[in-house]
């Protein structure tokens, strides 16, 4: 694989696959795209579309300090549940997997084993979704499929796809156990000096036929949108189907065709509402990078200008290991909020388009670390080796619900409360992380094989399975 090797220096991220794919396919931080967007509102209905089932997934994590958001599936038979980091970047969904595995973060026991799995063979459709755009490396067809992934940080992941049962249950109360084609990881490495997330694995929600939503969907079982809230307070909920996707309110904006993952237009960058020169700013949503990741020629005038705005302000310039730009002020801090009023909105505002922008507030920029220090929680991509585009990560799309209508292609936000669990009347139910059981199903029913069939990322030759 081709990555772009860089030394590390910012934490794992998750957004390698769609890196790779789609880095080729644009011109570069300084062009420009001029494709209308789409201002229509939500049309979806649960009597229109034939799909009637969604899926809820309370959501664990934080951008700071754990970095990572995280759902849980159930996997196997008997079933045993396991921590997904949630990745709109990539496509494949892997776990860690006694094959036996090397690297893994878990201990053995709480390692996916693949018992009685079926192997995806090296010419099976799904084994050629998980290598798209090139085509899998098979001495003979019935070699097993394998995948390797190389993160951004020098981090890697070789493995090998196969199917297995997963329990899921529909917001409509019925499980359903679809068999379905995803990653058993045996090879895991990471050279600098941040550790992967401590999850059990890695769930692809990005576009791709590869992943487990594109499996759900020609299944005919839901429709192909997800939606993630992430709680600026940790934790939020993610749902697969359009049961919860609001009927207004939401901002539409188009993917680019081809290019799963990005906003088909380029925004330009205000403070404070007021136009800073930076325009032409590619945007690429990543739910699998903690911060957001401007290139060169935008992060160093964005500098400028917070840096500008700290003038006269009770904020020092500090070093603090969490993130490379820091300051202190005369005590520490408890929260963003102590010092929120320091700093400016950050608006991202689509040129092509009136009133669909993007707000920044200094809560979806900021952190506050332990030492009482607030930092920029938006990075150098291009010292990151990302310089094509710019990443909108968790950080940024906090409080808001963001949905990624793959069938329609397009993305779509709108404030929210991201503290409580919808319900699926529209309503919102309090919720109590880690209380819930939505999503996750503990039973011990033999899995009945009512759907066969697979798609699914990447290469390798090693251990058999
Ligand atoms: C829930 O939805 C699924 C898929 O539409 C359907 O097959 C199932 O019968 C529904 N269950 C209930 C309890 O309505
Ligand atoms: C961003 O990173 C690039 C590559 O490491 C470096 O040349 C550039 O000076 C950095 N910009 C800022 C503002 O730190």
């Amino acid at each position: 694989m081709d990555v772009k090797k860089k030394k590390a220096t910012v934490p794992w991220m998750l957004m390698t696959v769609f890196f790779l794919a789609l880095s080729a396919t644009f011109t570069g931080c300084f062009s420009a795209a001029s494709q209308q967007p789409n201002k229509e509102k939500s049309t979806h209905s649960k009597a229109a579309n034939g799909f009637a089932s969604s899926v809820l997934f309370p959501l664990t994590g934080s951008v700071y300090p754990l970095g990572y958001y995280s759902l849980f599936l159930t996997i196997g038979h008997p079933p045993k549940v396991f921590e997904f980091d949630i990745d709109t970047g990539s496509d494949l969904t892997w776990v860690q997997c006694d094959a036996p595995c090397s690297g893994c973060t878990k201990p053995i026991h709480d390692l996916y084993k693949p018992g009685k799995h079926i192997p995806v063979h090296c010419e099976d459709p799904s084994c050629g979704a998980v290598h798209f755009p090139e085509n899998p490396q098979c001495e003979r067809p019935d070699d097993q499929c394998d995948f390797e992934l190389e993160y951004l940080d020098d981090g890697s992941v070789l493995g090998a796809v196969i199917t297995d049962y997963f329990s899921l249950q529909l917001t409509n109360g019925s499980i359903i156990r679809p068999r379905l084609a995803f990653g058993c990881a045996y090879d895991l490495k990471h050279h600098g000096p941040y550790s992967p997330p401590s999850t059990d694995g890695v769930i692809g929600l990005g576009n791709g036929k590869a992943s487990i939503l594109s499996q759900l969907q020609s299944f005919g079982v839901i429709r192909n949108i997800i939606g993630h809230c992430l709680s600026a307070k940790g934790g939020g909920y993610l749902f697969v189907g359009d049961d919860h996707v609001p009927s207004s309110g939401i901002v539409w904006m188009p993917m680019s065709g081809n290019t799963k993952h990005f906003l088909s237009t380029t925004a330009e960058l205000l403070l404070d509402g007021k136009p800073t020169g930076v325009t032409d700013l590619q945007i690429v949503f990543d739910s699998g990078s903690s911060y957001t990741y401007f290139c060169s020629r935008i992060y160093k005038p964005l500098l400028d200008l917070v840096m500008r705005g700290l003038n006269g302000k009770p904020l020092n310039p500090v070093h603090d290991q969490a993130l490379p730009v820091c300051w202190k002020g005369k005590k520490p801090f408890k929260s963003v909020h102590d010092v929120k009023n320091y700093f400016s909105t950050l608006t991202l505002s689509f040129t092509n388009t009136r009133n669909v922008q993007l707000e920044l507030p200094p809560e979806a920029y900021l952190i506050v670390t332990d030492h009482g220090n607030v930092c920029l929680g938006i990075l150098n991509g291009t010292e990151a080796g990302v310089d094509e585009f710019s990443i909108i990560g968790d950080i940024s799309l906090q409080n808001k619900m963001v949905i990624y209508d793959y069938e329609k292609q397009q993305i779509g936000w709108v404030s929210a409360n991201c503290d409580r669990l919808p319900s699926s009347d529209g309503n919102y139910e309090d919720f109590q992380p880690y209380a819930a059981n939505f999503g996750i199903v503990e039973e011990n029913s033999p899995p009945t094989e009512t759907q066969v069939s697979s798609k699914s990322n990447k290469k390798v030759y090693k251990r058999e399975l």
